[in-house]
């Protein structure tokens, strides 16, 4: 039901451009390239992106280690540049920003999970979640803060410092203090990977209920399938090119297409992965023809049956 609306920011760059200025996108990227080096060294890490994300979505990046996964959310997050292409942010273009104009987006719009937690020591939970507020000299809104924190669940936690407090609840409170500034968007690297199956379990369900309850954007960067399968859209990475992108997908759709993408495909199986097998090909002919353009299996991606 939901993969209907999908499909329709799926597409082109002209589609990605059209829902950022109707206002339901908050990053739009276009034509986005990025390159390591030069010469013999060269690494193309990304060949033309172009994707909008939906507004109160949580929406997961999924390719083979070295598929340019971090690449993009660092180049979406305004943390890198790309060497052509662009990035909008809530409507902001920020490729052409200043340094400080960009720190402040940054600041203003933008919440960061990584894997490691980086909480401060000799702060206790609640002043490391208000920290962002503290640092930027804004007062803390103590509703808001009352329904993070009850959202969280770290309500009888919050005069504990980081020392006395479980892996699973220092990573509630990153998230929280990631959530604090209330930003257009939240970027998540990797959130479950320091966790155990339980506490990453208890991540990915306040990731989601993040968007459900508080209306938050979220791009999360995963190679965990488990962790794929909570989003509402995946989009899939290859060299540098998005090369699946669909709505919310069971887990197990998620692992096959994973495999497709590393070549292993089913000599027979269901429609849409071989479809995916054949576009992939085609994909991988054409870059090596020269004339890639990071096309997006968009024929195969409305046939896919998810529940
Ligand atoms: N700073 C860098 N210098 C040179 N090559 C890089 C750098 N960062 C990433 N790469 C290369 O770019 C490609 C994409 O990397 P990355 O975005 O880290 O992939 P992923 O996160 O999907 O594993 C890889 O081939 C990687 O080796
Ligand atoms: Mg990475």
């Amino acid at each position: 039901m939901m993969n209907e609306a999908m499909d329709q920011t799926g597409g082109s760059a002209v589609e990605a451009v059209a829902a950022s200025q109707n206002g339901r996108s908050v990053v739009v990227t276009s034509g986005l390239a990025k390159r390591f080096g030069s010469g013999d060294a060269a690494v193309e890490a990304l060949q033309g992106v172009d994707v909008a994300v939906e507004r109160g979505r949580l929406t997961a990046i999924m390719g083979p280690s070295g598929s340019g996964k971090s690449t993009l959310m660092h180049i979406m997050a305004g943390l890198d540049e790309p060497t052509d292409g662009t990035v909008a942010i809530d409507g902001i273009e920020i490729t052409t920003l200043k340094e400080k104009a960009l720190t402040r987006l940054r600041r203003d719009k933008i919440g960061f999970i990584f894997q490691s937690f980086n909480l401060l020591p000799m702060l206790n939970a609640r002043d490391n979640i208000v920290l962002p507020l503290t640092i930027a000299g804004k007062s803390v809104d103590e509703q808001w803060l009352d329904n993070l924190v009850d959202t969280v669940g770290l309500g009888d936690r919050l005069t504990h410092r980081p020392s006395e407090l479980s892996g699973g609840q220092q990573q509630r409170v990153a998230i929280a203090r990631a959530l604090v500034t209330q930003p257009a968007v939240l970027f998540a690297d990797e959130p479950t990977g320091n966790l155990d199956s339980r506490r990453g379990q208890e991540v990915l369900e306040l990731l989601r209920q993040s968007v459900d309850r508080l209306g938050q954007t979220i791009i999360m960067v995963t190679h965990d399938a488990h962790a794929a399968s909570i989003a509402d859209r995946v989009l899939f990475l290859k060299d540098g090119q998005i090369v699946y992108d669909h709505g919310a997908m069971a887990m197990d759709d998620i692992y096959d297409v994973l495999r497709a993408l590393e070549g292993f495909c089913p000599a027979d199986g269901a429609e849409f992965l071989m479809d995916l097998c054949a576009t992939v090909g085609d994909a991988a002919q054409e870059a090596a023809a020269g004339d890639g353009n990071g096309s997006h299996a968009s024929s195969s991606e409305r046939e896919v049956e998810t529940q």
